[in-house]
């Protein structure tokens, strides 16, 4: 598929379902050469970094406890310019070695959230892990470790992001159509 319609508007394959597993195999391959023999935590950014996370974990050749924080700081296509953080009981991560996996990076601001949040909790070290990177819409000072594909500002869908709930399931990522013609 070339072309999707999520709600009502039209989106182009960007990075095709190919591309993104050879890319993570490398990210894999990175992460298992630098926390070999050691325990890591993985922190996953839900909704959008699930099949990241999925498909990542796999490519990671040492011990992982996989866990989960929800965070929200989009509507639409837009984001809201607040970050609200949903985490089920106490995150106590003393000593521990984290990997936090996230989608994508736009402003930064979500990540900014999370990682303040992480790091009050003690960790022994912090690695970030995005798939994907807006670096001309990124206004939060942020720390980024390893980044999938660096994209231009454009909205995209696809392999866990969503538009409006919508395109999560889609293999591939898809960006938003500089043609919205349904007749192309
Ligand atoms: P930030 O806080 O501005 O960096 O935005 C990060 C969050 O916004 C991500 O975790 C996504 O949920 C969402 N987001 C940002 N850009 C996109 C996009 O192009 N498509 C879908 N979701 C996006």
């Amino acid at each position: 598929m070339n072309r999707v319609k999520i709600h009502d508007k039209y989106f182009d394959i960007y990075i095709t379902k190919e591309a993104i597993e050879e890319r993570i195999k490398v990210l894999g391959a990175g992460l298992s050469a630098r926390f070999r023999d050691k325990k890591v935590v993985a922190i996953g950014v839900l909704n959008g970094a699930f099949i990241f996370m999925a498909d990542l974990i796999r490519h990671c050749n040492f011990d992982l406890d996989v866990r989960f924080i929800k965070a929200k700081s989009y509507e639409g296509m837009h984001s809201t310019g607040k970050v609200e953080i949903d985490q089920p009981g106490h995150l106590d991560l003393t000593d521990e070695h984290v990997i936090l996996v996230e989608d994508i990076i736009d402003t930064g601001l979500t990540m900014q959230y999370v990682v303040q949040k992480i790091l009050a909790s003690n960790p022994s070290s912090l690695t970030v892990i995005t798939l994907l990177q807006k670096p001309a819409a990124l206004k939060h000072k942020v720390q980024i470790d390893e980044v999938g594909f660096s994209i231009p500002p454009a909205f995209v869908v696809g392999y866990g992001l969503d538009y409006d709930d919508l395109g999560r399931n889609l293999p591939g990522i898809y960006q938003l159509s500089s043609n919205q013609n349904p007749e192309q």
